[in-house]
């Protein structure tokens, strides 16, 4: 089963593509997190995004479609995917179409998590990770059982996003709105688009996201 976890940036489109994987076995294709290893990498590539994500802006689509491209062609895939913050643009839409066609693989889901944009702000400007196993936290709605100790791993190191802070936040929602949301009614009429209610506990959006994959 392949699909798309299509919503703005703090939607939990992360937090649920990390279920799916433990539940379905299916695989997390994040270009947020392709690019934040490129960023590690360093070389010119990395520095480029490293300053567009800061900025809150989007990269080019002709180098998130090669990346998407390269990466669903790898063997692992043929377990199934979740694409998380691609497509993010009605180009990226249309090239992913004509290469999943190319390869003979088809999208069953494209899943959209609506949440207003108040609650967005505040679950980004809270989120925070173990920075060695990379279990994700709030500061409020999700914090470690024992304050300061990764629930997962032990580890007492933590990092935040470079691009969470409130005032690249605000550039990130009017990118959704602008370019992404426009995806939207491009999936609603070839009849693949469904809607959960992302604002609702974690728990809840897992089990209204299994409802739509059981449909
Ligand atoms: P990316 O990494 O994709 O970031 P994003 O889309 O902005 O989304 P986030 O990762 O911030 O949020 P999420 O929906 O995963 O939410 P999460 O589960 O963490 O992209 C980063 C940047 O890379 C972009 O700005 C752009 O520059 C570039 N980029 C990436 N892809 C690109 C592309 N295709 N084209 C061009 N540029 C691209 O949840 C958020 C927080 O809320 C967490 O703390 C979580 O614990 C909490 N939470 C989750 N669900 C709930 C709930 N139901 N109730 C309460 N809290 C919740
Ligand atoms: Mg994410």
């Amino acid at each position: 089963m392949n699909l798309i976890l299509l919503g703005p940036p703090g939607a939990g489109k992360g937090t649920q593509a990390r279920r799916l994987e433990e539940s379905r076995g299916l695989v997390q294709l994040s270009t947020g997190d392709m690019l934040r290893a490129l960023v590690a990498e360093g070389g010119p590539l990395g520095q480029q995004a490293k300053d567009i994500m800061a900025a809150g802006k989007l990269m080019p689509d002709s180098l998130m479609v090669e990346m998407i491209g390269e990466r669903i062609s790898k063997p692992d895939v043929s377990k199934g995917f979740i694409l998380d913050g691609f497509p993010r643009t009605v180009a990226q839409a249309t090239a992913l179409d004509t290469m999943l066609s190319e390869k003979g693989l088809k999208l069953d889901h494209v899943i959209e998590m609506q949440v207003v944009d108040d609650i967005l702000v505040d679950r980004i400007t809270g989120r925070y990770t173990c920075a060695k196993c990379g279990k994700g936290y709030h500061d409020r709605f999700e914090q470690p059982k024992v304050q300061g100790v990764c629930d997962a791993c032990g580890s007492t190191e933590f990092k935040r996003r470079a691009d969470d802070k409130a005032e690249t936040v605000s550039t990130r929602l009017e990118q959704y709105h602008q370019q992404t949301a426009p995806i939207l009614p491009y999936y609603r009429d070839r009849g693949v688009l469904k809607s959960v209610d992302g604002m609702a506990d974690i728990d809840e959006v897992t089990r209204q996201i299994e409802a739509v994959l059981a449909g």
